[in-house]
């Protein structure tokens, strides 16, 4: 057994499982626990039932350290720090699902030994509300940053570590921070509400960031500006900085859209209008849908128009698709009677039965065949590598592309002889 502080899991999904094999190879022993019977069997097998890379081989790695269980009493006893990551999706009136979190709240008993470590995003005040629950069990907010692709990496090397402990719980706190001390990231430490109101903002500033650049994208597009070039001027002021300024198709995944409505939620039913937080939403469902219009100013009616779309996923090196563009976008062409097909690296496959009857291929190319036009949702790669003047071209029956992620090379695709439609330019 390591020296080191014992870590129990509980809920083994993607935050759950790059936590688990993080602390793994920080040598820790995890014991990590879920309420399915057969993912443990998968987990405890060496299979990993989602897509993040090197996230495979970390567990593999550190499976000498790493105990996949369905029994709470198995963590409780030989753990004391239980880092919750149970998933806290959005119920119909926009507020996070707790359900998850409070069974695990049930399970727990009443020892002062332990201590809930909530890394799941939950709304301010859930940390209070627990502790009024379970007077006698540690409580401390650790929310998570992880981005989905290049999650284990964000843990190693954080930008910064939010730890929110009350004075009774000040303990526990300290051993939580003393986990992550040797990343050498500045470690926050904060009250509960303040660490929870850290994650939501957090997510809800860049989510504005985005539908912020969206717009000046799309005025650009009518005033006659490049929104790249906008970007990189913008970015260069220290205050603004130049992440998160890239113009698309929209944000999706499972977190800034669930997040932003969660806390413009959270505000409403404590009495404030975020007003703000409205049209960063409306923004972003906007812009999933303007690509038809786009496919329209060339092509006239949709019907019966063959529609290739580039990428499922809502963001490259993930299969993930919770909110993707893709999926508003299958729609909407659909709804104009065009026929879609799609092609993802990872991701279609999963996204099947979402995309409401198109064409799921096994390549950008079969995707492409005959074509009337493609349209690039999703940055992977290997679609920069495809061979676009070539024998794209040859396959498409024209010549048409939307580049929802100004990612492609415009200038080489016009003199290839494409109609090239970019974000803002
Ligand atoms: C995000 C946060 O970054 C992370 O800190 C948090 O813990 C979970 O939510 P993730 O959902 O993995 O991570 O995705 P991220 O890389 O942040 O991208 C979110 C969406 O915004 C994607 O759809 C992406 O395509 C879009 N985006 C991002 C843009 O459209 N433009 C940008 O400049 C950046």
């Amino acid at each position: 057994m390591s020296e080191r502080e014992p870590i129990g899991v509980i809920g083994v999904g993607w935050v759950g499982l790059c936590t688990a094999a993080c602390f793994a190879e920080l040598g820790h022993e995890v014991v990590a626990r879920d309420i399915l019977p057969e993912k443990v069997e998968f987990l405890s097998r060496g299979e990993i039932p989602m897509h993040e890379p090197g996230l495979s081989e970390l567990v593999m790695k550190n499976a000498d350290r790493l105990t996949f269980t369905t029994s709470m009493p198995d963590v409780l006893e030989r753990t004391r720090l239980l880092f919750c990551c149970v998933d806290t999706p959005p119920t119909y009136s926009g507020d996070a699902d707790l359900s998850r979190v409070n069974a695990v709240i049930d399970e727990l008993g009443d020892s002062a030994e332990h201590a809930v470590v909530m890394k799941s995003t939950v709304p301010v005040g859930t940390g209070r509300a627990i502790k009024r629950r379970r007077e006698d069990v540690g409580y401390v907010s650790n929310p998570e940053f992880l981005k989905e692709g290049s999650a284990l990496e964000d843990f190693m090397h954080p930008d910064r570590v939010v730890v929110g402990a009350a004075e009774t719980s000040k303990a526990f706190g300290d051993r939580v921070a003393a986990l992550y001390e040797s990343l050498g990231g500045p470690i926050v430490r904060t009250d509960v509400a303040s660490a929870e109101m850290i994650k939501l903002a957090s997510n809800a500033f860049l989510a504005t960031k985005i539908s912020f650049i969206n717009e000046i994208a799309n005025v650009s597009e009518e005033l006659g500006a490049d929104v790249r070039e906008v970007a990189r001027g913008m970015g260069l002021d220290d205050r603004i900085g130049p992440k998160f300024l890239n113009a698309g198709v929209g944000f999706g995944g499972s977190c800034f859209p669930k997040d932003v409505s969660a806390l413009k939620q959270l505000a409403g039913n404590s009495g404030y209008h975020f007003q703000l937080l409205t049209a960063v939403i409306e923004v972003n469902e906007l812009q999933k849908r303007r690509t038809t219009s786009k496919l329209q100013k060339h092509l006239g009616s949709l019907v019966n128009k063959e529609v290739a779309l580039l990428g499922v996923a809502f963001k490259p090196n993930t299969d993930d698709v919770r909110e993707a563009t893709s999926l508003v976008l299958a729609a909407r062409l659909q709804g104009e009677g065009a026929h879609v097909r799609v092609y993802d690296p990872v991701a279609a496959d999963k996204a099947r039965e979402m995309l409401g009857g198109a064409q799921v291929c096994d390549s950008a190319l079969e995707a492409l065949d005959g074509a009337d036009a493609a349209v690039l949702v999703t940055e992977w790669p290997e679609f920069a590598d495809l061979d676009w003047a070539g024998e794209v071209k040859q396959r498409m029956a024209n010549p048409l592309i939307v580049d929802g992620r100004n990612f492609l090379d415009r200038e080489a695709l016009r003199a290839a002889g494409f109609t090239y439609e970019g974000i803002g330019r």
